[in-house]
């Protein structure tokens, strides 16, 4: 399995294989979201415990409104930030015909329309809303590139390419079923969403086992130990730098936020190899994106 062509890929997913994909934030690990047997492949893949339930991507808000509960505020955020990187927590329809399966046992489902064009296009060439996670094993960080998914899986799933991700991070996930919160964050920032809503939307520090099981601790984890806010290496460690400081790598000479979360995943998967020792980071501001990077770092360290 490698590299697929687009309309191949369609033809796939529409028989209920698993196709990893190209989406503005990271790839993902699509299945037939109608298809309980293709969700199950992705559980399988990614040996993800069966509690964590998973986001369905559609081609425009209208179909994705036709699942859950549509409420005033989705309507807002969607107009606003559709096709985009947020995704939409609300409760499911019951006559919704997305598999029981993707959302884990929940009553709630979470949805985005990606803002990327293969993206989209696999959705509509299809004929079904996708399911997808991030494509990578539990507890690993998310893939950047189709490189990083072929890598991910020792190239069992076919990927199409859609080159690098642009914004590089996990969508910001918003719960919407009563005031609004945020699940997760992610590049589309708290800031954005009050100006959208003109409400506050604070992050929740829900009961994440339940939640949003995926926002558990050591969901992001590469496999040596990572330290962050390090002002400077230690014998052994790699240094992941940011802004003015010199590393082996930098997620942004110029302090641009943008650019070095568009970078995190991809560095941190770099770094995580012998002959190093540990992955000592520079401070990020916690300011804009840099929240949800610090947020992911955070994560990746705690385990
Ligand atoms: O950018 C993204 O969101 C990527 C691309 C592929 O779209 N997907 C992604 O999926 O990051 P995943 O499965 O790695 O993370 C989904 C997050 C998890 O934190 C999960 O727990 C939460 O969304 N989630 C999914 N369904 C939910 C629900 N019904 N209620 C609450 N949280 C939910
Ligand atoms: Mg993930």
């Amino acid at each position: 399995m490698s590299i697929i062509p687009l309309d191949v890929a369609a033809q796939l997913l529409a028989q209920g294989a698993i196709v990893g994909i190209p989406t503005e934030t990271v790839y993902g690990l699509a299945a037939n979201a109608l298809n309980g047997e293709a969700v199950a492949k992705i559980y399988a893949q990614k040996n993800r415990p069966q509690f964590n339930p998973l986001i369905v991507h559609f081609a425009s808000a209208r179909d994705a409104s036709t699942h859950v509960e549509w409420n005033a505020r989705a309507e807002k955020l969607s107009a606003t930030f559709w096709p985009g990187p947020l995704t939409l927590v609300l409760p499911r329809k019951t006559d919704s015909t997305i598999s029981l399966l993707v959302s884990a046992g929940l009553d709630s489902l979470a949805i985005r329309v990606p803002a990327h064009a293969k993206a989209l296009a696999l959705i509509q060439q299809s004929g079904t809303p996708l399911a997808a996670p991030s494509a990578n094993r539990s507890g690993r960080v998310s893939p950047t590139t189709p490189a990083h998914v072929l890598e991910e899986f020792a190239n069992l799933v076919p990927v199409v390419d859609g080159g690098a991700c642009e914004v590089g991070l996990e969508s910001t996930v918003v719960d919407l079923r009563t005031s609004p919160t945020i699940l997760r964050p992610g590049s589309i920032t708290q800031e954005a969403l009050e100006n959208a809503l003109g409400e506050s939307v604070p992050f929740s520090p829900h009961d994440e086992a339940i939640a949003a099981p995926g926002m558990l601790k050591s969901h992001y984890a590469p496999t040596l130990p990572l330290r962050l806010n390090a002002e400077t290496p230690l014998p052994g460690e790699a240094y992941l730098a940011f802004g003015a400081s010199k590393g082996t790598l930098s997620l942004s000479e110029s302090g641009d936020l943008q650019e070095a979360a568009a970078k995190l995943f991809a560095y941190l998967r770099k770094l995580d190899t012998a002959p190093h020792t540990g992955i000592a980071v520079a401070p990020i501001p916690m300011e804009g994106i840099g929240t949800a990077i610090n947020d992911r770092l955070a994560r990746a360290a705690s385990k």
